[in-house]
């Protein structure tokens, strides 16, 4: 278990959503991708996380908050899938410096779904093309803190709690299908000064629940202070959605902002349960903590 330390504060900005807002013309598409500004006393950066299935909505969002490529210090992909790494080259190319990219070392698995068709849904790059872009790739099973107050999950270990990869993926293992586990599936975790751990995920295919008791476990910090991002229950059994969000009650959160791959019925559910501490992500929101 490493020290994670603690920041002073968070500006969030969705750069790439599922959804637009309604206030200006944001683009969405369906990806994800975040800008994270981290002020602490001793340091201020700026983590990408993923970038999204093209950068068409991302500079696009950007031109609109006037973000500058150039202000991004690192990038962390939470997981293979396009949706989460389309953007990737361009978004180098934008940058134009070396940037540390952090993620999973099964980020280059040859990753495909039939459902509803036959495609590749893995990294359309590879490392070279990334080392070519100036991509200084950092790619980890273990935990890795970003800096202090941040760290990088890691592969997340699962419990007793279910998995949300619902087989729908498969890997390409010496010509062989083989189901794919999502073991490179990670999440950023935040801890933020007197409030707790704020907990960020992608796809979240290790399942809420797994990857809340994974970050406690890494950071013996007990308190959830908030979760954002995808939570992966769409086209899930409505049993299994109630369940999971019943369990996440319990952990008291503060603030819960749901988006990408979430699905209607776990978002409607959630707003139920968490009535106004519950917000819905789009294109172009600013979260402050
Ligand atoms: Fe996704
Ligand atoms: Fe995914």
């Amino acid at each position: 278990m490493e020290h994670i330390g603690s920041i002073d504060s968070l500006k969030l900005t969705v750069l790439c959503d599922d959804n637009t807002g309604i206030t200006k013309q944001f683009l969405s598409q369906h990806g994800f991708c975040l800008l994270l500004e981290i002020h602490s006393n001793t340091v201020n950066k700026n983590i990408l996380f993923d970038t999204g299935q093209s950068t068409l909505p991302i500079f696009h969002n950007m031109n609109l908050l006037d973000i500058k490529p150039s202000c991004i210090d690192m990038i962390m992909l939470s997981h293979a899938h396009n949706d989460h790494t389309g953007g990737l080259i361009s978004i180098l190319e934008a940058i134009d410096k070396e940037t540390p990219i952090i993620a999973h070392p099964d980020l280059f698995k040859e990753n495909f779904s039939s459902i509803p068709f036959l495609r590749y849904t893995g990294c359309p790059y590879t490392k070279q093309d990334i080392i070519n872009k100036k991509g200084k790739l950092l790619l980890s099973k273990e935990p890795i803190k970003l800096l202090d107050g941040i760290l990088f999950s890691g592969q997340i270990k699962t419990t007793s709690y279910p998995c949300l990869n619902n087989s729908k993926y498969y890997n390409l293992v010496d010509g062989k299908k083989v189901v794919d586990e999502i073991l490179d599936d990670t999440c950023l975790i935040l801890n933020i000064k007197s409030k707790g751990l704020l907990i960020i995920t992608g796809c979240c295919h290790s399942g809420i629940m797994n990857t809340i008791s994974h970050a406690i476990d890494v950071t013996g910090i007990n308190e959830i202070y908030g979760i954002i991002g995808g939570l992966h229950l769409v086209n899930t059994a409505p049993s299994l959605i109630n369940t999971t969000l019943h369990e996440l009650y319990k952990f008291k959160l503060q603030t819960i902002s749901l988006g990408h791959c979430t699905g209607v019925t776990a978002t409607h559910k959630c707003i139920e349960l968490f009535l106004d501490k519950c917000t819905l992500l789009h294109s172009g929101k600013i979260l402050e903590y």
